[in-house]
């Protein structure tokens, strides 16, 4: 084995009191050595980090206004994609040194719940067990990589597990420019539904269309209307709520008659919990009941880590379906901004402010 260099990785030392709060104060870069094979166990990799996904629960996390709180000071990165440099006496022949591979954010890094949760992917270097590294897709950059599982497992989970969204059926997509709204875009029309999508800016719209949906709205107060011309009167069968707030009140208002009302997030109001890991709910999102009732509405919840680790069986066919799609091509993250990670507070500022569209990544080999 050649020797592994010595490198960097994010730290963040304590937790904000907002995710904004923890970048100007908390976040910092520091030298990481190469992870000593010595210390790791039997069944461990060192994987070398390409890229890594600077997603949206990596900033609320640092706030500790995530469901899952991490301990500081620790490493954020949920996903990354890279290239395996060790492996220990059992990981078995599956994968090999050399091999471009993805990890799974649910058995490794800050949202894992075992050993390897402080081996997070804002790092030149990981030691993830080896059965939470997958293959990157054939002909996939590593970007795409470290955007692939988190995005298209949620909008699996809320519009196939939850929403039971069919073909021919029309579905509003709030937040589509996001990086789980683009992926909840391409999995409806897979399913064979018509999508609406809505976003506040027309360029970031150009592409979602760009990506499969049939019609975009932006977003300037009132749903009812436009939609209500775009689905004949009749308003849509299935809401994919991503953004919360006034969006969802608006939104809910364009709805036919039974529909499917998806609660996905806020991205709209993220500051519902207490920060700094407090909890709470002081300043959550609302919704009228007077409309819920008179239109006779399903409003779900679509919570995909919790209700994965309540029944880890609901995983295996999302997952199948997810990875098959990847191969075939069906399916494909786009990526629009790109820092090295010494740039990360430049690329959390990016995410938090809404100039992304789909995912934003930082590569920790680049000066
Ligand atoms: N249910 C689950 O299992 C699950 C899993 C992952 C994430 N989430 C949640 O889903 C939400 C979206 O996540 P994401 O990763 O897609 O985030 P993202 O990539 O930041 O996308 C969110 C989108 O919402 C829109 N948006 C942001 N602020 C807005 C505002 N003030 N008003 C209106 N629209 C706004 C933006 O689109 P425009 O700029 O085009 O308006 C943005 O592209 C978050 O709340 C996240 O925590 C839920």
């Amino acid at each position: 084995m050649t020797p592994l260099e010595t490198g960097q990785r994010v730290v963040v030392s304590e937790l904000g009191e907002t995710p904004l709060d923890a970048i100007e104060h908390f976040v910092s870069v520091v030298e990481q050595p190469p992870p000593d094979p010595a210390t790791l166990a039997p069944g461990d990799v060192i994987v070398e980090v390409k890229s890594a996904s600077v997603g949206w629960v990596d900033l609320i996390m640092s706030s500790g206004q995530y469901q899952h709180v991490p301990d500081p000071p620790y490493t954020p990165g949920l996903e990354y994609a890279g290239v395996v440099r060790w492996k220990g006496s059992a990981t078995g022949e599956r994968l090999q040194l050399g091999d471009r591979v993805i990890a799974d954010g649910a058995l490794t890094g800050p949202r894992s719940l075992g050993e390897h949760r402080r081996w997070g992917g804002w790092a030149r270097w990981a030691v993830a067990p080896a059965e939470a590294l997958l293959p990157l897709p054939a002909q996939w950059s590593f970007d795409e990589g470290c955007n692939l599982l988190g995005n298209y497992e949620t909008a699996y989970h809320c519009l196939i597990a939850r929403g039971q969204l069919k073909a021919g059926e029309t579905v509003l997509i709030l937040g589509a420019s996001g990086a789980t709204g683009l992926a909840a875009v391409q999995i409806a029309k897979l399913v064979g539904a018509t999508v609406i999508a809505t976003g506040r800016s027309e360029a970031k719209l150009d592409l979602v269309r760009a990506h499969g949906a049939d019609h975009v709205i932006v977003t300037q107060g009132e749903l009812k209307d436009p939609v209500k011309a775009l689905t004949g009167g009749r308003g849509v069968d299935v809401v994919y709520d991503g953004v919360g707030g006034a969006t969802s009140v608006e939104a809910l208002r364009a709805t036919a008659f039974g529909a499917r009302f998806l609660i996905v997030g806020w991205a709209s109001t993220p500051l519902v919990a207490r920060g700094k890991g407090g909890r709470g709910a002081p300043n959550v999102n609302q919704l009228p009941t007077n409309l819920i009732i008179m239109k006779s509405l399903d409003v779900l919840g679509c919570p995909t880590v919790i209700a994965t680790l309540r029944d880890p069986a609901i995983r295996a066919p999302r997952l199948k379906q997810i990875l098959e799609w990847a191969e075939q091509g069906k399916i494909r993250p786009h990526v629009s901004h790109r820092f090295p990670l010494g740039a990360i507070r430049q690329a959390m500022l990016a995410k938090w402010s809404g100039e992304v569209t789909g995912g934003c990544v930082v590569h920790p080999d680049t000066a």
